[in-house]
């Protein structure tokens, strides 16, 4: 008996974990549902025939004149088959759970998809281009290399490459090359230095719906993240934009070497800082041929620039971007839809009117280098119209309008970008540099003092605030208090401190340094 309540026992827990994973919301196993039930009618036979064997065996014995022991007397009573009884109606409710299902098996609206499209300018018909992600193409298809550091001069085109190598994954014929059918393809834009290992660890488990605690600690996220990709058949991680090497290890994501068909591929302006990630392979990023440079002016200009008239001057403004699709997109975009030789060789032709509306555009495009990453457009629009950059009008929705008719605009000549959040946009490293230089150059009406990316604890801690200053911007800075004690600044128009979580109190005395 001993052994038929062991094998029993054994068996009904089995049966309860079963039944405690099928009913489980989120089924993960569904599929095996038909053969883990096979695998209880097996179970089934072969305790049936346990028990026909120790009868068996038993009646023959006592055939022979032996006495069997209480508790395989038992064997022969009601105990078997109430065990039996009870296992059949837990059989029969797991069924009834899993006929309940029906066709909704899965979460409403989540759908984990293996890669994410993102949004981008595409790189189809540019060969040399496509030449380049070819060649990252064979390096995910080979086994010798796990880490890809992917590398070139600021603006030449590294995301966009990567961007576009992550939508081709999602369009390949994997049948035709199964190496590219990753698990899952996951895209981490890599947050600037002081490095926050939590945020990027957020963006995978955000894409791979795992739940981290923000406050919980690393090495918690960690584990997290590592034994959810293990899951995986193979992934794809894309860190874009690495400024200071990451610890894989410390993230959470399994070394590719150790996980058979995985590949982590980074970007970043430094060769230093791939080869301080361990790549296997590295491949530097070009400026652009004189013809490709060419071709990409016209994408963003039109075919005006083809005219006979305009070519020179069009050619001569191509030539000195320097092969760099920044600087092509965002001065193509910028002479887009001038149709006049004279527009071209001197933009100072419009009227009054329009030259006060582009300098509000110029205005609106400074202020957004303010912000060190991805700007809210209804607190960017709320803060421009503070400014009086949108004009006169006589609603605030009114004002808005016009603070989307700039953003629109902004984004049209490449000065602004989408971002895969909705009512975000985002401002390129370089574009923004140059938007802080242009700042920083015009005197006591631009100036401003621009924190970002730096840890700053005490706000008092900047020394370079002057009497002068029109904008100062303090946003993502981790500051947990501000002094009473503060200079004067009786010209500043815009005081930012988004985002700094820590700090829960404004002291009154602080704003009697301003005069909003
Ligand atoms: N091949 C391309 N075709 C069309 N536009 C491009 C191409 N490459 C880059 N661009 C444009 O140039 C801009 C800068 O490119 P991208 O962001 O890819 O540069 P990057 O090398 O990643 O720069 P960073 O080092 O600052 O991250 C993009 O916003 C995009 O509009
Ligand atoms: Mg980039």
């Amino acid at each position: 008996m001993e052994i038929l309540v062991n094998v029993v026992g054994g068996f009904v827990v089995e049966v309860g974990k079963f039944v405690r994973k099928c009913i489980y919301p989120k089924i993960e196993n569904i599929v095996r549902f038909s053969s883990k039930i096979e695998n209880i009618r097996q179970e089934m036979e072969k305790i049936t025939k346990l028990r026909d064997d120790i009868k068996g065996k038993v009646e023959k014995d006592e055939g022979e004149g032996y006495k069997p022991k209480p508790d395989v007397i038992n064997l022969r009573s009601e105990v078997w088959t109430q065990a039996q009884n009870s296992i059949q109606v837990k059989l029969c409710s797991l069924k009834n759970d899993g006929e309940s299902f029906g066709s909704n098996l899965m979460e409403e609206n989540y759908r984990m998809e293996k890669v994410e499209h993102l949004p981008g300018p595409s790189i189809k018909d540019q060969p040399a281009a496509r030449r380049n992600l070819h060649k990252i193409l064979q390096h995910l298809e080979n086994d010798e290399v796990g880490i890809i550091g992917v590398w070139g001069a600021g603006g030449i085109g590294k995301t966009t490459l990567v961007k576009n190598l992550n939508n081709e994954l999602k369009q390949i014929d994997v049948s035709i090359r199964s190496k590219l059918s990753f698990g899952v393809v996951i895209w981490v834009t890599v947050p600037k230095p002081p490095i926050d290992i939590r945020k990027v660890q957020a963006q995978i488990a955000d894409r791979l719906n795992v739940k981290v605690d923000t406050e919980g600690s690393e090495e918690s996220n960690a584990s997290k993240i590592y034994e959810r990709l293990k899951q995986e058949k193979s992934f794809l991680v894309i860190l874009d934009d690495v400024w200071e090497a990451i610890d894989l290890d410390k993230v959470g994501v399994p070394q590719p070497k150790d996980h058979a068909g995985s590949k982590v591929i980074i970007t970043s302006r430094f060769l230093d800082v791939c080869n301080q990630m361990k790549i296997d392979t590295e491949m530097k990023v070009y400026t652009l041929k004189e013809n490709e440079s060419w071709a990409l002016f016209i994408k963003n200009v039109g075919d005006i620039a083809n005219r006979k008239d305009i070519q020179p001057l069009a050619m001569e403004i191509a030539r000195e971007c320097g092969g760099l699709p920044l600087a092509i997109t965002v001065i193509g975009a910028s002479l887009r839809g001038k149709n006049m030789a004279e527009q071209w060789d001197d933009i100072e032709l419009s009227s009054e009117h329009e030259n006060k509306k582009r300098g509000d555009i110029r205005s609106c495009f400074l202020y957004c280098s303010l912000y060190p990453a991805s700007i809210p457009t209804n607190d960017l629009i709320h803060c421009w119209w503070a400014e009086g950059f949108l004009g006169e009008h006589d609603t605030y929705e009114k004002a808005y309008n016009r603070g989307i008719t700039i953003i629109e605009e902004l984004k049209n000549v490449c000065l602004l970008e989408e971002t895969h959040l909705k009512d975000y946009v985002k401002m390129h490293d370089v574009v923004r540099d140059v938007a802080k230089w242009i700042y920083n150059t015009f005197g006591d009406e631009h100036s401003s003092v621009i924190q970002a990316g730096i840890e700053l604890i005490k706000i008092s801690n900047v020394e370079v605030v002057s009497a002068s200053i029109k904008r100062l911007s303090f946003i993502t800075q981790g500051i947990q208090y501000l002094p009473d004690n503060f200079t004067e600044c009786p010209k500043t128009t815009s005081l930012l401190l988004q985002r700094n979580e820590s700090l829960v109190k404004i002291p009154d005395k602080f704003f009697c340094h301003f005069q909003f």
